[in-house]
């Protein structure tokens, strides 16, 4: 009889999986988002929404829109946009409850609503464009408003490993990033280096067809 795999061997191999998974899904421009918040009504919650890219943000060229949907069927209401800086736009929904609380230089673009309501529940999108970058970043955040916290439950010990494995995540998605931005990097130098040997071939091409006419 085989001998069974001892589930700690299984987790281990199901993480590994999962890691393979995160890393190969990332791509030059990935936007990164908590999926779903739960928010207590009366309080002030954080959205978070962050980017990665190849590229420093070029205040003239960035491009990011926050919208807000009931539900995934109806159209998005445009809540924040970016023209040279973070504009808010009033509506009448959040009236002057949301305020930007990212930061630029580090590729936050979170946002915080305060005195949550239910009404407030839906679907929250961010949009990031970070040219040269071509791919637009979207990031989709469901918040939940509740009116009653749940009741605590006993699950230190779940959070520390869940922790502990986020943390391991977060950083092989980082330095997966940064690999992929130095290969790019890399095959752009390599381009512009045949650029110019085929520049440098021309010339001396040239060069020989005038020494050719200097000794007619
Ligand atoms: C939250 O909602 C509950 C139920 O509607 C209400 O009783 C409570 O006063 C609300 N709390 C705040 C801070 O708005
Ligand atoms: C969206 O629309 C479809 C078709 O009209 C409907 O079946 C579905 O329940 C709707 N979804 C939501 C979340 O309202
Ligand atoms: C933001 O919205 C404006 C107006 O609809 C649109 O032109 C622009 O492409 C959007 N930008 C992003 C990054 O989604």
């Amino acid at each position: 009889m085989p001998r069974a795999f001892p589930s700690r061997s299984r987790a281990a191999v199901r993480w590994a999986a999962l890691l393979v998974i995160a890393a190969s899904s990332i791509s030059a421009m990935d936007v990164l988002v908590a999926h779903q918040i739960n928010a207590l009504n009366g309080t002030m919650v954080r959205i978070s929404c962050s980017f990665t890219s190849c590229y420093r943000l070029d205040h003239t060229k960035f491009a990011m829109n926050w919208t807000y949907q009931e539900n995934s069927n109806d159209t998005e209401e445009m809540f924040m946009t970016f023209k040279n800086k973070i504009v808010p736009l009033r509506t009448e929904r959040f009236g002057e409850r949301v305020k930007f609380a990212g930061n630029l230089d580090k590729n936050d673009l979170s946002i915080t609503i305060s005195d949550v309501q239910i009404t407030d529940e839906g679907i929250y999108n961010c949009y990031v464009r970070n040219p040269p970058d071509r791919i637009q970043g979207h990031g989709i955040i469901q918040l939940y408003v509740v009116t009653e916290l749940p009741p605590p439950r006993d699950s230190t010990i779940a959070v520390a490993i869940g922790a502990s494995v986020g943390g391991m995540l977060a950083l092989v998605i980082l330095s997966m990033v940064v690999v992929k931005c130095v290969r790019r990097h890399k095959k752009q130098e390599l381009i512009s280096d045949e650029q110019k040997m085929e520049e440098e071939g021309k010339t001396d091409g040239e060069g020989g067809t005038e020494e050719g006419t200097k000794q007619l």
